[in-house]
């Protein structure tokens, strides 16, 4: 969700001015996302890295998690809220708010939206590495007694914050930057990317609309070539 502060700044308005017109995106982008089908929706709003921004964006922040994230907005659209990320560093009220939140909403089944707030990939990977490392040393004697076999692709992803989800079909980036910035990069391997100048509190029904058709107009080969994927696609549509 990029280009807020700018946004704000090209209209002579203070950056958190952004940020809580960026808030107002999120939700229409909730409800869009739950009308169109989509099952899982996952929205970076705050990055490890952002813990370094000057203290009153960091404040603004956190205080647009407590009073934006309300029940009101999952039970509304009968949406279930997670929240990933490193929540040994979030202040104690924001950090009980999101656990309030996750377990409040967790029976809710149209869509699941995760937060990714005080997130970053590297710091998700490594803390992966550390879990599996722990439960190696704490299920078995010696290191002698795991297979490397043991450790898989799978194992990987089910020790991930997204453990709950499957990796992303689409991920948009709004604001113009070419760049990942430490996001879903283990789960990102295979999906489509799609970049847009457009700031974040400018990305309307209609700009999520035109992402979702460039998408549905990639071809998803997974590493194959262009002639299997369209054999397999007659193959599935002659079995339909
Ligand atoms: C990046 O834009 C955006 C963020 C760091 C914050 C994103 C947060 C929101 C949209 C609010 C969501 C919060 C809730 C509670 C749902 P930027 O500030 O880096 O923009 P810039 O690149 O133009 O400076």
């Amino acid at each position: 969700m990029d280009g807020n502060g700018r946004w704000a700044t090209e209209r002579g308005k203070p950056r958190s001015a952004g940020h809580i017109a960026g808030v107002e995106t999120a939700k229409d982008v909730i409800a869009n996302c739950v009308r169109l089908g989509v099952k899982y929706l996952t929205l970076y709003a705050f990055s490890t890295e952002n813990w370094n921004r000057p203290a009153d964006e960091v404040a603004t922040l956190m205080g647009l998690i407590l009073t934006e994230l309300k029940d009101e907005l999952f039970v509304k659209n009968n949406v279930r809220m997670r929240w990933i990320g490193d929540r040994s560093r979030l202040p104690q009220q924001v950090r009980k708010h999101l656990e309030d939140m996750e377990e409040e909403t967790s029976g809710f089944t149209a869509m699941t939206v995760s937060f990714a707030i005080s997130y970053s990939s590297r710091w998700e990977i490594t803390k992966a590495m550390r879990d599996i490392l722990w439960e190696i040393k704490n299920t078995n004697l010696t290191f002698n007694t795991v297979d490397d076999n043991d450790i898989t692709e799978e194992t990987i992803s089910q020790h991930l914050e997204t453990y709950f989800m499957p990796d992303p079909d689409l991920l948009i980036r709004t604001g113009g930057e070419l760049r990942i910035s430490n996001y879903l990069l283990w789960q990102i391997a295979y999906s489509e990317l799609y970049f847009t100048n457009t700031y974040w509190p400018e990305f309307e029904e209609k700009e999520l609309h035109k992402a979702i058709a460039d998408y549905q107009q990639r071809q998803r080969r997974f590493g194959k070539t262009e002639e299997q994927v369209e054999t397999e696609n007659n193959t599935a549509h002659e079995k339909q």
